[in-house]
């Protein structure tokens, strides 16, 4: 079976005019991500990080650090390997950066904004048509 990749339906956000003006390029629509950013529990695992690698706090950001943590996460989940990148997280420094990237999905893709759920319906139309169609051929 062939695969047909087709990003207007599967990135059904991204062609949504109302979601990329109100979210994805709305510098405000991620405050509270941005806030938890720069709040006391990652400003201790940046710490901890900054000084597990010897370098100066300054040199490393939030983003930097989460995709250390998701090059772990992604290793383990999909090769199931301890990546190296995984020793320069505890558990509680883990559960520090899954609540993060929550926060950030919540905004952006989940219930944060109401255009987020709405911006799928052409995907919903896509997959509602094409069963009609399967129920219709399988009556014949
Ligand atoms: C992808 O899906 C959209 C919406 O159903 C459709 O208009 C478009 O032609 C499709 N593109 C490709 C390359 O199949
Ligand atoms: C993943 O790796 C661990 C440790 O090497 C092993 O015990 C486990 O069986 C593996 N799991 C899968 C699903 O391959």
């Amino acid at each position: 079976v062939e695969v047909e990749v087709n990003d207007s339906l599967m990135r059904f956000f991204d062609h949504c005019a109302k979601f990329v003006a109100l979210v994805e390029e709305n510098n405000a629509a991620m405050c509270q991500v941005d806030a938890f950013k720069e709040g006391p529990e990652m400003k201790n695992v940046l710490e901890k990080v900054a000084s597990a690698l010897c370098l100066p706090v300054e040199e490393l950001n939030a983003d930097l650090v989460q995709v250390a943590f998701l090059t772990c996460s992604y290793e383990l989940a999909i090769k199931n390997v301890t990546s190296p990148w995984c020793s320069l997280f505890s558990e509680e420094d883990a559960k520090v950066l899954e609540y993060l990237n929550d926060l950030k999905q919540y905004w952006k893709r989940g219930y944060g904004y109401d255009i987020n759920s709405r911006s799928s319906c052409i995907l919903f139309q896509d997959i509602f048509q094409h069963l009609d169609k399967a129920v219709e051929e399988s009556k014949r």
